[in-house]
Protein backbone atom coordinates (compact mmCIF):
# COMPACT_ATOMS: atom_id res chain seq x y z
CA UNK A 1 0.00 0.00 0.00
CA UNK A 2 1.28 3.32 -1.11
CA UNK A 3 0.63 6.56 1.58
CA UNK A 4 -2.26 8.15 0.27
CA UNK A 5 -1.01 11.75 -1.38
CA UNK A 6 -3.27 14.04 -0.30
CA UNK A 7 -5.81 15.51 -2.70
CA UNK A 8 -9.04 17.52 -3.02
CA UNK A 9 -10.70 15.69 -0.36
CA UNK A 10 -7.40 16.23 2.03
CA UNK A 11 -7.86 19.93 1.02
CA UNK A 12 -11.56 20.22 1.97
CA UNK A 13 -10.76 18.96 5.84
CA UNK A 14 -8.19 20.78 6.08
CA UNK A 15 -9.59 24.12 5.36
CA UNK A 16 -12.63 23.29 8.07
CA UNK A 17 -9.93 22.15 10.12
CA UNK A 18 -8.26 25.53 9.88
CA UNK A 19 -11.43 27.18 11.57
CA UNK A 20 -11.11 25.57 14.56
CA UNK A 21 -9.02 24.78 17.72
CA UNK A 22 -9.33 22.11 20.94
CA UNK A 23 -6.95 21.26 23.56
CA UNK A 24 -6.83 17.56 22.52
CA UNK A 25 -7.33 16.21 18.97
CA UNK A 26 -7.09 13.36 17.30
CA UNK A 27 -6.66 12.31 13.44
CA UNK A 28 -7.91 8.54 12.54
CA UNK A 29 -5.87 7.37 9.07
CA UNK A 30 -3.48 10.95 9.68
CA UNK A 31 -1.48 9.60 6.05
CA UNK A 32 1.60 11.47 5.74
CA UNK A 33 0.33 14.39 8.34
CA UNK A 34 -1.14 17.47 5.62
CA UNK A 35 -4.00 17.50 7.73
CA UNK A 36 -2.28 16.37 11.04
CA UNK A 37 0.18 19.40 10.40
CA UNK A 38 -2.63 22.01 10.27
CA UNK A 39 -4.39 20.33 13.38
CA UNK A 40 -1.22 20.47 15.10
CA UNK A 41 -0.83 24.31 14.56
CA UNK A 42 -4.26 25.49 16.01
CA UNK A 43 -4.72 22.86 19.05
CA UNK A 44 -3.07 22.52 22.20
CA UNK A 45 -2.10 18.62 21.71
CA UNK A 46 -2.79 16.41 18.77
CA UNK A 47 -2.39 12.85 17.85
CA UNK A 48 -2.27 10.60 14.09
CA UNK A 49 -3.08 7.36 14.19
CA UNK A 50 -2.69 5.06 10.82
CA UNK A 51 -2.56 1.60 9.93
CA UNK A 52 0.45 2.72 8.06
CA UNK A 53 3.76 2.75 9.24
CA UNK A 54 5.64 4.23 5.67
CA UNK A 55 2.99 7.11 6.14
CA UNK A 56 3.18 7.93 9.56
CA UNK A 57 6.59 7.92 9.27
CA UNK A 58 6.36 11.06 6.91
CA UNK A 59 3.51 12.77 8.82
CA UNK A 60 5.93 12.50 11.71
CA UNK A 61 9.32 14.56 9.24
CA UNK A 62 6.50 16.88 8.16
CA UNK A 63 5.54 18.08 11.44
CA UNK A 64 9.21 17.97 13.15
CA UNK A 65 10.16 19.97 9.76
CA UNK A 66 7.88 22.80 10.49
CA UNK A 67 8.98 23.16 13.93
CA UNK A 68 5.93 21.57 15.59
CA UNK A 69 6.37 19.50 18.68
CA UNK A 70 2.76 19.28 20.83
CA UNK A 71 1.97 15.66 18.38
CA UNK A 72 1.97 12.18 18.80
CA UNK A 73 1.84 9.65 15.32
CA UNK A 74 0.36 5.94 16.48
CA UNK A 75 0.27 2.82 14.17
CA UNK A 76 -3.09 1.53 15.14
CA UNK A 77 -6.70 0.90 13.98
CA UNK A 78 -8.76 3.86 14.51
CA UNK A 79 -9.58 5.27 17.81
CA UNK A 80 -9.14 1.19 19.84
CA UNK A 81 -6.48 2.27 21.85
CA UNK A 82 -7.96 5.11 23.21
CA UNK A 83 -9.96 5.79 26.84
CA UNK A 84 -13.30 6.97 26.81
CA UNK A 85 -14.72 10.79 26.47
CA UNK A 86 -10.60 11.83 25.43
CA UNK A 87 -10.80 14.32 22.98
CA UNK A 88 -12.44 17.56 22.44
CA UNK A 89 -12.03 17.08 18.34
CA UNK A 90 -11.93 14.09 16.12
CA UNK A 91 -11.28 14.70 12.46
CA UNK A 92 -10.84 12.18 9.66
CA UNK A 93 -10.97 11.55 5.88
CA UNK A 94 -11.73 7.93 5.59
CA UNK A 95 -11.19 5.08 2.46
CA UNK A 96 -14.50 5.85 1.61
CA UNK A 97 -14.52 4.74 -2.53
CA UNK A 98 -17.53 1.86 -2.48
CA UNK A 99 -15.34 -1.56 -3.54
CA UNK A 100 -16.93 -5.09 -3.03
CA UNK A 101 -13.20 -5.78 -1.32
CA UNK A 102 -10.95 -3.96 0.61
CA UNK A 103 -7.42 -3.99 -1.41
CA UNK A 104 -6.01 -0.96 -0.83
CA UNK A 105 -6.73 0.80 3.03
CA UNK A 106 -5.79 3.79 1.70
CA UNK A 107 -9.23 4.55 -0.48
CA UNK A 108 -11.58 1.41 -0.32
CA UNK A 109 -14.04 2.23 1.98
CA UNK A 110 -16.56 -1.26 1.65
CA UNK A 111 -19.53 -2.53 -0.42
CA UNK A 112 -21.44 0.77 0.02
CA UNK A 113 -18.22 2.83 0.77
CA UNK A 114 -19.68 3.49 3.98
CA UNK A 115 -18.55 0.70 6.64
CA UNK A 116 -15.25 1.84 7.43
CA UNK A 117 -16.53 5.21 8.02
CA UNK A 118 -19.33 3.95 10.16
CA UNK A 119 -16.66 2.08 12.34
CA UNK A 120 -15.09 5.06 12.81
CA UNK A 121 -17.64 6.92 13.74
CA UNK A 122 -18.64 4.27 16.04
CA UNK A 123 -15.24 4.32 17.63
CA UNK A 124 -15.69 8.00 17.26
CA UNK A 125 -18.83 8.20 19.46
CA UNK A 126 -17.16 6.18 22.77
CA UNK A 127 -13.79 8.32 22.44
CA UNK A 128 -15.21 11.93 21.41
CA UNK A 129 -15.94 14.54 24.85
CA UNK A 130 -19.59 15.25 25.76
CA UNK A 131 -19.66 18.45 24.00
CA UNK A 132 -16.56 17.79 21.21
CA UNK A 133 -17.00 17.71 17.52
CA UNK A 134 -16.42 15.14 15.09
CA UNK A 135 -15.36 16.30 11.33
CA UNK A 136 -15.84 13.73 8.85
CA UNK A 137 -15.55 13.46 4.56
CA UNK A 138 -17.38 11.70 2.64
CA UNK A 139 -18.92 11.63 -1.28
CA UNK A 140 -21.66 11.65 -3.17
CA UNK A 141 -20.19 8.17 -4.75
CA UNK A 142 -21.99 6.65 -1.29
CA UNK A 143 -25.69 7.16 0.06
CA UNK A 144 -25.44 9.73 2.12
CA UNK A 145 -28.87 9.74 3.39
CA UNK A 146 -27.52 5.79 4.99
CA UNK A 147 -24.79 7.63 6.38
CA UNK A 148 -26.74 10.13 7.94
CA UNK A 149 -28.94 7.22 9.74
CA UNK A 150 -26.29 5.87 10.89
CA UNK A 151 -24.20 8.42 12.31
CA UNK A 152 -28.32 9.84 13.99
CA UNK A 153 -28.30 5.88 15.48
CA UNK A 154 -24.91 6.39 17.13
CA UNK A 155 -26.17 9.23 18.93
CA UNK A 156 -24.82 12.48 16.80
CA UNK A 157 -26.60 15.46 15.38
CA UNK A 158 -25.06 15.80 11.94
CA UNK A 159 -24.86 18.60 9.34
CA UNK A 160 -23.13 19.55 6.45
CA UNK A 161 -20.56 22.46 6.64
CA UNK A 162 -18.50 22.54 3.25
CA UNK A 163 -18.52 20.94 -0.31
CA UNK A 164 -16.55 20.73 -3.12
CA UNK A 165 -18.02 19.53 -6.57
CA UNK A 166 -15.71 17.46 -8.54
CA UNK A 167 -15.88 16.18 -12.31
CA UNK A 168 -17.08 12.83 -11.18
CA UNK A 169 -18.52 13.19 -7.86
CA UNK A 170 -19.50 15.35 -4.69
CA UNK A 171 -17.46 15.71 -1.50
CA UNK A 172 -18.83 16.73 1.57
CA UNK A 173 -17.90 17.99 4.93
CA UNK A 174 -19.83 16.81 7.77
CA UNK A 175 -19.99 18.30 11.41
CA UNK A 176 -21.05 15.64 14.44
CA UNK A 177 -21.65 16.59 17.72
CA UNK A 178 -24.17 15.03 20.28
CA UNK A 179 -27.15 17.16 21.84
C1 LIG B 1 -8.12 8.72 2.25
S1 LIG B 1 -6.64 8.48 3.19
C2 LIG B 1 -6.55 10.06 4.05
C3 LIG B 1 -5.16 10.45 4.47
C4 LIG B 1 -5.05 11.87 5.06
N1 LIG B 1 -5.84 12.00 6.27
C5 LIG B 1 -5.48 12.90 4.06
O1 LIG B 1 -6.59 13.47 4.23
O2 LIG B 1 -4.74 13.16 3.10
C6 LIG B 1 -7.18 7.34 4.45
C7 LIG B 1 -6.09 6.93 5.45
O3 LIG B 1 -6.68 6.02 6.40
C8 LIG B 1 -5.71 5.03 6.74
N2 LIG B 1 -6.42 3.88 7.31
C9 LIG B 1 -7.09 2.88 6.66
N3 LIG B 1 -7.65 2.03 7.54
C10 LIG B 1 -7.32 2.49 8.78
C11 LIG B 1 -7.64 2.07 10.11
N4 LIG B 1 -8.40 0.99 10.35
N5 LIG B 1 -7.18 2.81 11.14
C12 LIG B 1 -6.41 3.91 10.92
N6 LIG B 1 -6.09 4.36 9.70
C13 LIG B 1 -6.53 3.67 8.64
C14 LIG B 1 -4.98 4.78 5.44
O4 LIG B 1 -3.73 4.18 5.66
C15 LIG B 1 -4.90 6.21 4.86
O5 LIG B 1 -3.71 6.85 5.27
Amino acid sequence: MEPYKPSEDSVLLRNVVDSLSASLALEIGCGVGFVLESLAQRCVFVIGVDVDRSSLNQARLRLKEKGLTNFEVLCCSSAEPFKAKAFDLIVFNPPYLPSLTIEDRAVDGGEKGLEVTLNWLKECARVVKVGGKVLIISTSLSPQDELIKGAQALGFKIRRIASKHLFYEDLYAYELTFD
